[in-house]
């Protein structure tokens, strides 16, 4: 598996290998199409060829109302999650077309499927991955490549803890209350573990959904049910 990130990621390549898995790091930045191209190029020079790809960057900020927003930092996060998706798939595409087969899994949110007051940058950013996950498996379905997209509920992670600040922060309230509202908020009370959404991508990338292209599966513990 090749990580890339814009950051080192040497607790995950070693927690890879010691799973028995292999393991190699790219670095990139997924707004910058030339560094996406030859980060490609070096996951498929280290590793072979590659079949699945995981678009999992993204970030949560800013929190804010549409009214207080700064125009910047909406683009910014516009940037990172839609147009660093859009040329992941284009340099998975260019890939992958020739040779006739692939997977490609689009992390969104829960927030792809509804409002969050806020969170309009986060949250137009994932209804646009949704759009595009769409859009993409129209377009590589003739080359036998498959797009699907997951909307996880929160899930425990540093970057939750940074956005529930944000929120309380934002709301008047304490990061307690928040994260409680929050893990009591679906009908199963609690949070997204993060294998459940792996578990999920694991699918989406194996033939075990080979009929499956243009989708967008909720885990959320019941709190999206469309
Ligand atoms: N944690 C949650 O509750 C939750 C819920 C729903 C969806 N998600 C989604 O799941 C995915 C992973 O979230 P997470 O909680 O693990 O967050 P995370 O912050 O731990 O992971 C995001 C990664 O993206 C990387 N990144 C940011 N900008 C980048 C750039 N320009 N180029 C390359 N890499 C860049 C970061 O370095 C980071 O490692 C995200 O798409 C997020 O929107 C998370």
């Amino acid at each position: 598996m090749a990580i890339a990130d814009i950051q080192p990621a040497d607790e995950l390549e070693k927690e890879i290998r010691a799973a028995g898995g292999t393991a190699a790091q790219v670095s990139l930045d997924v707004t910058d199409p030339e560094s996406v191209a030859a980060g490609f190029a070096e996951a498929e020079r280290q590793l072979g060829p590659l079949d699945i790809v995981v678009n999992n960057a993204a970030i949560g900020t800013p929190v804010a109302l549409i009214q207080d927003l700064d125009v910047a930092a909406w683009e910014r996060t516009l940037k990172i999650n839609l147009t660093g998706s859009m040329l992941c798939i284009q340099a998975a595409a260019r890939l992958m077309r020739p040779r006739g087969r692939g997977a490609i899994v689009n992390i969104a949110s829960n927030v792809a499927k509804r409002g969050l007051p806020n969170r309009s940058a986060y949250v137009s950013s994932k209804w646009g991955l949704l759009g595009l996950t769409q859009t993409a498996a129209l377009e590589l379905v003739d080359a036998n490549i498959r797009v699907n997209a997951i909307c996880p509920g929160p899930v425990a992670t540093p970057h939750l803890d940074e956005v529930m600040q944000g929120h309380a922060r934002a709301e008047g309230r304490s990061v307690e209350q928040v994260a409680e509202d929050w893990r009591t908020g679906a009908p199963m009370r609690r949070f997204i573990e993060l294998d459940e959404v792996a578990n999920v991508a694991v699918f989406l990338a194996s033939e075990e959904s080979s009929a499956m292209t243009g989708q967008a599966l909720n885990v959320t513990g019941g709190l999206i049910m469309s």
